[in-house]
């Protein structure tokens, strides 16, 4: 506890944001919401079985499609499709690396706005700000014994962003995959550590934690075994800097 005290501490101070000119948003350093009665999560869960290989991981064991949005008006709008990019000081695996990866598909997309409201809302965000939607599953299909799965593959990290929102889709057949949070880069100052439920959204100052997942661990070894998340963040991991 006397970890978290001292990072919320912290948080009453006025703090330096890393992309010039965006300050924090949120009001809480993080939040976990449940919200999955209000989407339609079984429909969602179908869908994630076409979110295509990602091609930037050899392993196979992760698939990822994108979007990025707008929000104003009650209202959501696609933005230009366009890769992700984010600094190798904040990434070391992919950072550096314009990444290109299919769109996420129009009815998963209409069916994730719910969640998408929420996170907008909560982190402040109006029709200017734009939002990266990533679709993403992770397969318990790799490691030494090939049952195992790595939701981060860069370990401990920050995103170079600002807000950041884990929206639990689905868990099949599969042990760990817990959600991690700390106010220090080697995990030390731990204040978070949560199996996220299907339908939990957890919000995060990407400015003043670190996050980490755990690799999952196939449980049945004759059956399909995954993790599936949506990552929302502000701002958009774009070449250049959008608001
Ligand atoms: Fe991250």
């Amino acid at each position: 506890m006397r970890a978290a005290e001292e990072v919320a501490g912290t948080l009453t101070q006025p703090r330096r944001a890393r992309v010039p000119g965006l300050a924090p948003q949120l009001n809480r350093p993080h939040a976990a919401i449940h919200l999955g009665e209000y989407l339609q999560m079984g429909e969602i869960q179908d869908l994630f079985e076409r979110v295509p290989a990602d091609p930037y991981v050899s392993a196979g064991f992760r698939h990822k499609s994108i979007m990025r949005v707008h929000v104003s008006d009650g209202q959501i709008h696609r933005a230009t499709h366009g890769p992700l990019f984010q600094p190798k000081e904040y990434n070391p695996i992919h950072g550096d690396i314009v990444r290109h990866y299919e769109e996420i598909d129009e009815r998963l997309g209409t069916l994730l706005e719910p969640a998408i409201h929420i996170f907008a809302g909560c982190a402040r965000l109006s029709g200017e700000h734009e939002v990266l939607v990533q679709t993403q599953r992770i397969t318990a299909s790799s490691g030494d014994d090939g049952h195992t799965g790595f939701p981060v593959v860069e370990g401990w990290h920050q995103d170079n962003i600002s807000v950041l929102g884990l929206f639990l889709v689905n868990r099949v057949n599969v042990a760990g995959g817990i959600s991690m949070l700390a106010g220090d880069r080697r995990g030390e100052k731990l204040v978070f550590a949560q199996t996220l439920a299907v339908g939990d959204l957890l919000l995060v100052d990407d400015t003043a934690l670190w996050h980490n997942t755990t690799p999952i661990a196939r449980i049945d070894p004759t059956k399909p075994a995954y993790r599936d998340i949506v990552i929302m963040t502000w701002p958009s991991c774009r070449e250049t800097v959008t608001v």
